[in-house]
């Protein structure tokens, strides 16, 4: 047989593209191991938000290099966001690696690599070798693109679904749609029967994955995102959806009443990134909305959904961005009391408009405004979560925690440690609330 292991850097849509390829070798009679050491043939699924994202893809690909000089037969292959743009370089650095494909490269080709290289090693291996053709006839087209059930974690009650791919934003700051191309919306038929075969497998947690999903359109019926929501939530079962990200440009209303109408299904839960309180720097990275259309959208979801948590995304030391400018994203910060906050010090990418901009700031200056955000942060989460003890939460059990705990997590996705068998893994159950940290809660099991 052969082994392969993934390695995923970046967002959720790389989960989702990294499971529709675990998912395509598992249908090719291969295996998915978790050590490197373990495989015969590595994917990479890279990751270009940031400079250091970046960083972190070549480290590793030093470390496989010494992998690959003690087993020759080692293929390894690159896929993702900086496979988009640093084809060439992958080749020229990294003479080792098997074959490139980047996000926004014809799908069909990556398959047809991988089967290729499938076929090769198992014919190598002396292996039963199936026939192409066959195989090809038998496979599901929309599990490549839509991706589906997570295998990677061993369990397979989380179903990552991309509803859509590319973003046609543009924030100055941003490399991904440069790195994944326009937006495309798939089609809600194709998605809901993606998500009803998941159910069907035992999913329990469905995550519609988009970088806007609310510019959502099916492209047969003109299906929105609010009514794709809706008819997620209307299939049977017994299972939680959720949805990343939103973006306060398109949010609307009717998405906030779908979460409300539905809320047993739909996880009450809103990542909602900000990015800045200034309206002059939200100005300078085309965000396409205002602080005050933000707040009301916050007011919408604490109207509507009482119980909700959000979290959001905050920029720190985007170019122009004076003390006052960073000054107003701590009180937007302290006034809303976001469960979480993503906090990033402003990274120049290639072929931004941003990265044209003159930096006014050393990067000591940014690092202290980053520290001084994430301190009020920590504050924040400790004293939202301190409000659940005494609770009780219906919580979704992932895996077995490092310190021999389990893990579980809830519709607001606070990460819950308790106590209990490991035979809880991959089922709902109600959890009481003891004790809150800034960064999880723990409990004790209702039976
Ligand atoms: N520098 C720093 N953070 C960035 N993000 C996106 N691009 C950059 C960049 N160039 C952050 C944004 C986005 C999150 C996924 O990553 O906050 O919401
Ligand atoms: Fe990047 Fe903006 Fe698109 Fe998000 S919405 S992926 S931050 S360009």
């Amino acid at each position: 047989m052969i082994n392969f292991f993934i390695k995923t850097y970046g967002c959720q849509a790389n989960v989702a593209d990294s499971q529709a390829v675990a998912n395509f070798l598992v249908n090719l009679d291969c295996k998915q191991v978790y050590s490197e050491k373990l495989a015969d043939l590595i994917i990479i699924n890279t990751c270009a938000i940031r400079e250091k994202s970046e960083q972190k893809i070549y480290s590793y690909l030093g470390r496989l290099a010494k992998l690959q000089k003690r087993n020759s037969l080692l293929k390894i292959i690159v896929i993702g966001c900086v496979a988009s743009y640093k084809k060439k370089d992958f080749y020229v650095r990294f003479g080792f690696i098997t074959f490139v494909s980047g996000s926004r490269d014809d799908k069909n080709v990556l398959r047809d690599k991988l089967i290729d290289i499938v076929l090769s090693m198992q014919t190598s291996k002396s292996l039963l070798v199936p026939n192409k053709k066959d195989f090809l006839d038998n496979q599901d087209k929309n599990n490549f693109k839509l991706g589906g059930v997570r295998r990677e974690t061993r369990h397979s009650t989380q179903s990552f679904i991309n509803i859509m791919t590319g973003c046609n934003n543009f924030c100055t700051y941003c490399i991904v749609p440069f790195t994944r191309g326009s937006e495309i919306s798939y089609s809600s038929k194709e998605i809901l029967e993606k998500i009803k075969q998941d159910i069907a497998l035992g999913t329990k947690e469905i995550f519609l994955l988009g970088q806007n999903v609310n510019s959502y359109k099916c492209p047969e019926t003109n299906l929105n995102f609010a009514q794709l929501l809706e008819a997620v939530a209307k299939l049977e079962g017994d299972f939680w959806v959720r949805f990343v990200s939103s973006h306060p440009k398109d949010m609307t209303l009717d998405v906030i009443k779908v979460m409300a109408k539905y809320k047993e299904k739909v996880c009450g839960f809103v990542h909602h990134p900000l990015q800045s309180g200034s309206n002059k720097i939200l100005k300078a990275m085309n965000r396409s909305y205002t602080l005050e259309k933000y707040l009301k959208q916050v007011d919408w979801i604490r109207n509507y959904l009482p119980d909700a948590t959000i979290s959001t995304d905050i920029i720190v030391g985007f170019p122009g961005e004076t003390d006052q400018d960073f000054e107003q994203t701590l009180e937007v910060i302290k006034k809303i009391k976001f469960d979480n906050i993503f906090s990033f010090i402003y990274s120049p990418r290639k072929f931004t408009k941003a990265a044209m901009l003159k930096d006014n700031l050393s990067y000591e200056q940014k690092q202290s405004r980053l520290a001084i955000l994430q301190k009020i942060q920590v504050d924040i989460s400790r004293a939202n979560n301190e409000n659940y003890v005494g609770c009780i939460l219906k919580c979704l059990v992932e895996k077995e925690a490092v310190n021999g705990m389990l893990l579980a997590r809830s519709a607001g996705n606070h990460t819950i440690l308790f106590d209990g068998d490991l035979a809880k893994i991959d089922t709902f159950v109600n959890i009481k609330i003891n004790s809150a940290r800034a960064t999880n809660l723990i409990g004790s099991l209702i039976e």
